[in-house]
């Protein structure tokens, strides 16, 4: 199933076959234009769920719940759209659910991290190096600082830290000089194509400006929206929240984000065994979790052939122990 327009999801066949295994509420932490949605509802319908689940999703972008409110208006009723932040899933859950008149146990939650394309390829949102427009990057556009803000207001240091910290970038000092040279020539920079020519200027290879200036862009991204912080605090909120069997798929784009959840899904599902030598029976700690993907699954020949986003996704699903599982030490 394929959405044109919006946002073309991806690994999208995938997704409902390792999240959907029983009846309840699943979480669609980053609904976007809809299609992991889609494919969740079709899912429990085909699996005779529907009746006993209700889908929520949540997205922190109004334009991404309008598309997908639209998408998906024949599953009203089993479906509740909510304006917020992944970061704040538990009471997000517990509100809904109450007002569902349901415990608040998640049986699936997904999250697809990052920008949609709709996102990306909107110039006035600021996100892409690729187009021209003002330097936002706010997928909630009501947040308090807009990437402008950030980069006209940090210092030199705190700018290489940045792009080194979140976007890996070897010359992250060079380019923040460059930054803080040109604010003290010219004033503030406040166009994505003023940033992204004095990012180009530091390249002499052009071949090599392309992936600074996507490296940099994300490092910006992910300072705007604290996308690792809310990373975490989501993490530790969707094992809270999942029931038993209960499932949290996450599809990560770069290795910051993919390398949080790999370490976090295999701390979920260690047991404490005690310090090494002291030989005991019995794990100090059992593990509550198992890993179901033991490696990242990626998209296929065919998916990456129509939608080159696939790329860099990855995904990786962790299953909540029934009771009295007691899960392997690995
Ligand atoms: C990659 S897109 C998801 C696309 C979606 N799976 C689909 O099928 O169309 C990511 C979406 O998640 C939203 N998002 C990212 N971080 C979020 C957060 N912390 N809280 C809520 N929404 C978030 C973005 O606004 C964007 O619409």
């Amino acid at each position: 199933m394929i959405v044109k327009g919006y946002h073309e999801p991806v690994l999208v066949a995938e997704i409902p076959k390792l999240l959907v295994k029983i009846p309840g509420v699943y979480v669609d932490g980053t609904l976007g234009g809809g299609g992991h949605s889609h494919a969740i509802l079709q899912e429990l319908l085909r699996r005779d769920f529907a009746e006993q689940s209700l889908v929520i999703g949540i997205d922190q972008d109004d334009n991404a719940l309008d598309a997908a409110e639209k998408r998906l208006s024949s599953y009203s009723g089993r479906l509740v759209f909510v304006k917020g932040n992944f970061g704040d899933l538990q009471k997000i859950v517990q509100r809904v659910c109450i007002e569902n008149q349901r415990p608040p146990v998640v049986a699936g939650m997904l999250l697809d991290l990052g920008v949609s394309s709709a996102q990306i390829d909107s110039p006035e949102r600021g996100f892409s190096y690729l187009h021209q427009g003002p330097l936002d990057m706010r997928m909630d556009p009501a947040a308090e600082k807009s990437a402008a803000d950030i980069i006209n207001a940090m210092s030199e240091r705190e700018l290489a830290n940045l792009f080194y910290r979140f976007g890996e970038e070897p010359r992250s000092r060079s380019i923040a000089r460059s930054v803080v040279d040109y604010r003290e020539r010219y004033g503030p920079i406040l166009r994505t194509e003023t940033f992204a020519d004095i990012i180009r200027r530091r390249e002499a290879r052009p071949d090599r400006a392309i992936k600074t200036l996507s490296r940099i862009f994300q490092a910006v991204r992910i300072e705007v929206n604290r996308e690792l912080d809310v990373l975490a605090r989501v993490l530790e909120q969707s094992t809270a929240l999942l029931s038993p069997l209960g499932r949290l798929a996450v599809i990560s784009y770069h290795s910051l984000e993919d390398r949080m959840v790999k370490s976090f899904f295999v701390e979920q599902a260690r047991s404490d065994w005690g310090p090494k030598g002291v030989g005991l029976r019995e794990p100090l700690r059992k593990a509550g979790f198992s890993i179901v993907t033991r490696r990242a699954i990626v998209a296929g020949e065919q998916e990456l052939s129509s939608n080159p986003r696939a790329r860099s996704a990855k995904l990786r699903v962790l299953e909540k122990l029934a009771a009295g599982d007691t899960g392997e030490p690995i």
